[in-house]
This record gives structure tokens, sequence and C-alpha cells, in this order.
């Protein structure tokens, strides 16, 4: 059995997968919800998620008596930053992914290293999401915070370090910090050099299904997992997530809306964007890299869209309503920038809208127009891929969006492509499982991992007229966000 565990922004959830690739079990345990004690801040306590991944971990075993965990995979929310003394003491709170303080050490950074250079360096411009940023944001308001500091991990590294007593992280991951050099999947010495980061701060390296640790005598007793159990590397949750559905081949795509939506494309080579508008990371299949576009605010439209406007309907009653009404909503339009906007704009500051209101409309096009908008926008990261040649052979659907048929229908019609659906999504904790399981030498190598556990349930095949329809509707989309900059009430 192996035992996959994910360290979410929410909460930790630990799944048991069998040798022949099933999840038996799997328990959750809740973080306190993340403090923003000023706009755009956002931290969490280390220590919380490790009292979560014990919880998880003991949840999920008491489910299977008698279970026997083979090895171990990590894998959690990406770019935190964990600070640690020289005894392993944690600093400070970590800022984690989503605090946006961090746009002046931004303008730093290119201005100390070049944005072009530094994206030839690390494979990315950088963004306040990225670990580097966040370390360099505590050397300027809390120096003596920065004095102590020796080590530096993220999330789901610090919670191995509580199971094992090891500082690791893999490659995936790494690619998050803005420290990577990704292309040579190894440390960039000369961005820690000019960014002022001994390298002995940072945690060795391995590849994804690489054991690189084992479980401690004191996490055994913790957890119920027994001493010397293997750890491996594990991945981020992009990286798992991918593992977890399949994402393996160059070609192979997924499409996943969860609050925020991601395009992600598995590649054989470190494909750089130039304008660094996707991100471009190592993937967690040993020699080969991935790159993603992020919405910021997928799921996350229609939520605030029901919340706001239709309290006390359900999704499906939404859901329901707006399959009646044409593909194109009436010519309603929607641009989901609710929380600023990652690909393909790199702008915080962007607004949502809806465009093209008339007295016809009525809350069931308002509702379609979110699930177009939100399809439109992830559009924009297949647009990206086709102008830097990145292929596309195969697309699967995932998350919260992949569950209804009315928002597949219309993401297969806009992305242009048969997109298939899996059986069962077990998310980033089932592909740390499986990274386990290659770690543990249960399977040869992932793709026989995913053989095992994955099994397309269906192909949704797009409508040529939607299609059509939707190309009309793309362009029209594409000219709201330049029209639009700027204009606030
Ligand atoms: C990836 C990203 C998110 C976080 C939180 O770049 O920011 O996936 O890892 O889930």
């Amino acid at each position: 059995m192996f035992l996959g565990l994910d360290i979410g922004t929410g909460g930790t959830r630990a799944v048991l997968v069998s040798a022949d690739g099933q999840v038996v079990a799997s328990a959750s345990s809740e973080h306190a919800p993340f403090r923003s004690p000023y706009p755009g801040w956002a931290e969490q306590d280390p220590e919380d998620w490790w009292r979560a991944a014990q919880e998880a971990i003991r949840g999920a075993l008491a489910l299977v008596p008698g279970a026997k965990v083979e090895a171990v995979g990590l894998t959690g929310q990406m770019h935190g930053a964990v600070l640690l003394d020289k005894n392993g003491d944690v600093l400070r709170p970590s800022l984690i992914w989503c605090d946006q303080r961090t746009g002046p050490q931004c303008d730093w950074l290119h201005a100390q290293i070049g944005r072009e250079r530094l994206i030839e360096l690390t494979a990315n411009p950088a963004l306040p999401n990225f670990t580097l940023t966040k370390i360099l944001w505590v050397r300027e308001h809390e120096p003596e915070i920065f004095a102590r500091i020796a080590h530096i991990l993220c999330p789901k590294d610090y919670v191995r370090y509580r199971l094992t007593g090891t500082y690791a992280i893999d490659v995936q991951e790494a690619s998050g910090t803005l420290l990577l050099d990704v292309a040579h999947r190894r440390w960039s010495s000369e961005v820690a050099r000019i960014s002022g980061v001994p390298e002995s701060w940072l945690p060795e390296l391995f590849e994804s299904p690489e054991v690189c640790a084992k479980i401690s005598g004191e996490a055994a007793s913790l957890t119920g997992v027994a001493a010397g159990t293997p750890v491996v590397a594990g991945a981020g949750d992009q990286g798992a997530g991918a593992v977890g559905m399949g994402i393996l081949e160059p070609g192979s795509v997924s499409a996943t809306i969860g609050t925020s939506g991601v395009v992600f494309a598995a590649t054989a080579a470190p494909t750089r964007d130039r304008l660094g508008r996707l991100h471009t990371f190592c993937h967690a299949v040993p020699g080969r890299w991935h790159v993603m576009g992020v919405t910021q605010a997928a799921g996350l439209s229609l939520r605030w869209l029901r919340e706001t406007f239709m309290p006390g309907s359900t999704y499906d009653d939404m859901t329901a309503a707006a399959a009646k009404i044409a593909p194109g909503s009436d010519g309603l339009l929607w641009t989901p920038y609710l929380l600023g906007e990652r690909t393909p704009h790199l702008d915080s500051e962007a607004t949502a809208a809806f465009v093209g209101i008339t007295a016809g409309h009525t809350s069931a096009h308002f509702v379609r127009a979110v699930l177009e908008g939100v399809a439109y926008s992830l559009k924009d990261t297949f647009t990206l891929f086709a102008e830097l040649g990145i292929p596309v052979k195969g697309v699967r659907l995932g998350g919260g969006g992949a569950r209804g048929r009315l928002w597949r229908e219309i993401q297969a019609a806009i992305y242009g492509y048969p997109c298939d659906v899996l059986v069962a999504e077990e998310g980033g904790a089932f592909g740390a499982a499986l990274l386990a399981g290659v770690g543990a030498k249960a399977w040869p190598d992932l793709e026989a991992a995913c053989a095992a556990g994955i099994t397309v349930a269906e192909q949704i095949v797009p409508d040529p007229a939607a299609i059509q329809r939707y190309a009309v509707g793309y362009e029209a989309y594409r000219k709201v966000y330049p029209a639009l900059k700027g204009i606030k009430g």
C-alpha cells in the first residue's frame, strides 16, 4: 500500500493506494484559514500543516486495519516560504502561494538580473507567487529574522522534514521557487548569488519518484507509519495532480477547473515563453518538463455568481437553466478577472466584467456566460501553446468543472479538441501515492503506475457548430481586456 499526502491550502488529505493503483481509503483534516492582516497578505503556520498531516494519516490508516505502508509520497500547495533556523525551528509564519505583497521584490529582481536573463536562467519571470520574492521581502522588512535563516523549505517539504528529519525537495516544486535552473534541473548559483541567498540554505534536490528520506522513530509513533518507511521526493500540487490524471507524455494536456483553472502540458524540453506568460517547470516525470497557464478565478467565478446574485440556487439548477441558452449566450460575455489574472495578462490589477448586456438577458444567460468566459480564459493558454509550438495531442478535463455535462461540452467546443473525462479523479494525493509506488519499485515507471490506476470514462467530442460559434465569441472575448484595462468606477 502507498500513502499519498496532499498539504493543500484548506486542509491536508491522505490517501492509501493499493498495489493495483486503486484508492482504498482517504481521510482529511482542515487547516486554520490563512491569515490576511493586510490586503494581499496570506500566511499560515507550518505547525498547523504538521498537525493536520498527522491527523489525516492516522485517519486513513484507521480505515484499513493492518495496512502496511510501503512508501510515502508528498504533494501540496506550491511556492510557500518556510524559514527555519539552524535547529530546524520555524522562524515566522509562512508567506504562502497566494500572498501578493512582493511586487516591489519582483521589480528589484528584474532590475538586478534583467527580466529576460531571469527567464533564461530560471525559465520564469519574477511573480509575487514565487518563493524567492517572499524571502527577499523578509530580508527587507524583518532583517533580524532573515539573519537567523539556515534552511528554506516549501510547505510539503516542511512536513517531510517533520516526518523524516531530512531537508529535501523535488525539481518540480523547486521550479516554483525561482531559484532553480529549470533547464538543467539544479539550483541556479547565479540567481542565488545575485539575490543574496546562500546555497547552503537550499534543500537537496531529487527527481519526484526518487526515495530521499525515511520515516523517523518519532514520526512513526505520531502517525502510525512504520519507522524506516521510504519517502519519495513527490511534487507540488500541479505536478502530482498531473501524474494523477496521467499527463506524462509530451503532448498530453489537462484542463482543470477548481477554484482556479490550470491548463497543463507535459513537454519534452523546457519551452520558455520570452514574455513569461506561462510557467515553465520541471515535470514530476524525470527528464520531462511542463508548461502551465493559470486562470485565477475559474470555479470561483461561478461560486461568486451564485453567492452574490443567486443565493439558494444549486449548481445543478443554475447549469440546467444555462443548458437551455444557445452557445454564445446571445452576445453576453464574461471576463473572469475577479482576482486579477495570471495567464496571459500577468496583471494583478485586472478586473472582471460582463459585456454586451441587453434587456433580453436572463439569469440563465449570466450563468452560461460565466461558464463560457472561464473556458475562454483557459483557451488563452491553448492559444499560447499554439504560438510557442507546444503540441496538444490529447486533452483531459479535471476538477469540479469536469463534473457537469454542460461545462464539459462548453470546454471541448471552446478548446476545439475532443476531451477525455476520467472514471475517478483523486487529485494530487493520488499522484503522490503513484510516485511513492514507483519509488518503491511496485511499478517500473510512472507510465505503468498510471496505466494501473487511471481509466478514461468518456470522450466529449465537440459539436462543429458550437466550435464555430465559440471561435467568434473568443475573438470578441480577447478584445475585452485591452479595451477595459485601467477603467474603474
Ligand atoms: C501553482 C499554484 C497553485 C498552488 C496552490 O503555481 O500557485 O497550484 O500550488 O494550490
